[in-house]
């Protein structure tokens, strides 16, 4: 058995919680790879709404394994708000809930660190979700990281004190006010939830479900335009978001990686700072805001929004793998009499169609003009259904691609969704 792969090929929020709980029912295992509660993962069914934010998104259906992996970091105080929300939906989460030993736990301190960094940024902030990401992996990689396997060992609550004493340090560099005791308390009972999990080495867990022959999909969160290598720097989360991040995350070498499902939205949208070549600051923008609901799922801030980038989503592909496309929310185009495809940047010296090192470089997107189509998607349940408008869209997308799109998404619900069958 081989590990599938699911991820964003954008700046995030591609709809990946929603084609994740539909695909669960496939699958013996999902699990989370990288990131933490910056993540915000969205699930609708039975008239519910559900966002997630460190949890994988298989946890509503009965018989799946959800595993957190050692690439995700924790946070015990939002951990804990999650899985009591999902309790109260009556769901059980016994049995079915693993965490990584080795995943790393963000502080109350963390966060603080975070905020701090963030205030003394001015106007070149990242736009940070503020939940101690960045931090925590700069403690993992800084080699003083705190992680779950040590709340089993007897000296934790002196590792815990002697870390947020070292955090202390540095937050006085930042002059920045904060009383690191208001959450403090309940992190310990967020602790005292993770305990009643099963804490395990997931690296042995994973490959032991491959000996198994039980069926893997690993759910990334973020997305490759976030990602700390090739995203666009310093705007990017603090992990690596591609597909090679499933192998660190988990513990599964690159051979063991079967599909790699890259999800991205029929249009971009950005949620925080940095650069957005295809982004429409004009009523256009807004339009696609309120239609798609463009609102962050874990902060609420309004998402920036924009015309598709292929140079983007071909880069994705690249550094992904991805095997299939999954295009979501092609609803919200519904209603356009032309839609744009970004396909190239101009640049001061010519046109390239390459992510540069620099965005500064990129004068001004290039476009296609594609006719758009009125049909309202989110009632069709039939690939015959599709409109031909979005049929030459979606051709287009695999034409520059070579990729088929094999899942569209047409609304936020769980039905609202179609294989297409092209390979
Ligand atoms: P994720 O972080 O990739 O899981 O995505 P988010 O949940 O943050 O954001 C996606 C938003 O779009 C959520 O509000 C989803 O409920 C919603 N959504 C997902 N797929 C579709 C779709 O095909 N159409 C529409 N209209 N909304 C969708
Ligand atoms: P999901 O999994 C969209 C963005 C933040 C900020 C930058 C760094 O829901 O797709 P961080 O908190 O990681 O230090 O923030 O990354 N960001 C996301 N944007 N979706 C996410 O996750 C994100 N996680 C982080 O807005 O610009
Ligand atoms: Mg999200």
């Amino acid at each position: 058995m081989k590990v599938d792969v699911l991820l964003g090929l954008q700046w995030g929020d591609e709809g990946k919680g929603k084609i994740v709980d539909v695909l669960t029912p496939k699958y013996d295992v999902i699990a989370r790879f990288q990131g933490g509660p910056n993540a915000g993962h969205s699930l609708e069914f039975n008239q519910i709404k559900h966002i997630l934010h460190s949890i994988p998104s298989g946890i509503f259906h009965q018989k799946q394994i959800n595993l957190v992996g050692n690439g995700v970091v924790i946070d015990p105080v939002i951990f804990r708000e999650e899985v009591d929300s999902i309790r109260k939906l009556g769901v059980s989460l016994e049995g079915k809930l693993m965490i990584s030993r080795k995943a790393h736990l963000i502080l109350p301190s963390h966060r603080v660190l975070d905020a701090a960094s963030e205030a003394s940024k001015g106007i070149t902030k990242i736009g940070s979700t503020l939940k101690g990401i960045g931090p925590t992996y700069m403690d993992k990689t800084g080699r003083n990281g705190l992680r779950v396997g040590d709340i089993q060992e007897p000296d934790f609550q002196e590792k815990y004190r002697a870390l947020k004493r070292k955090h202390g340090d540095l937050i006085k560099l930042y002059d920045y006010e904060y009383n690191p005791e208001e959450i403090e308390e309940l992190w310990f009972e967020g602790i005292e939830e993770i305990r009643k999990y099963q804490i395990v080495d997931s690296e042995y867990e994973i490959n032991g479900f491959l000996k198994q022959g039980k069926s893997i999909l690993a759910e990334g969160a973020q997305g490759t335009m976030l990602d700390i290598d090739f995203g666009s720097y310093p705007y990017v989360t603090s992990s690596n978001t591609v597909s090679a991040a499933a192998c660190t995350g988990l513990g599964i070498a690159p051979n063991k990686i079967g599909e790699v499902y890259g999800v991205f939205k029929a249009y971009c949208t950005r949620v925080g700072s940095g650069p957005f070549p295809s982004e429409l600051k004009d009523d256009t923008g807004i339009y696609l805001r309120e239609k798609g609901s463009e609102y962050g799922a874990t902060t609420g801030r309004p998402r920036r929004c924009g015309w598709l980038d292929l140079v983007a989503l071909k880069y994705a592909i690249m550094l992904n793998g991805v095997t299939c496309l999954f295009m979501t929310k092609a609803d919200v185009l519904s209603g356009f009499e032309t839609l744009k495809i970004c396909t190239a940047y101009k640049k001061n010296k010519g046109i390239s169609d390459q992510v540069p090192y620099d965005f500064k470089e990129i004068n001004e997107p290039v476009y296609t003009e594609m006719k758009g189509w009125n049909q309202d998607l989110m009632r069709i349940r039939e690939v015959s259904e599709m409109p031909a408008e979005l049929n030459e869209y979606i051709r287009m997308i695999e034409k520059e691609t070579g990729v088929p799109v094999t899942v569209v998404s047409t609304g936020p619900n769980r039905e609202q969704i179609l294989f297409t069958d092209r390979t």
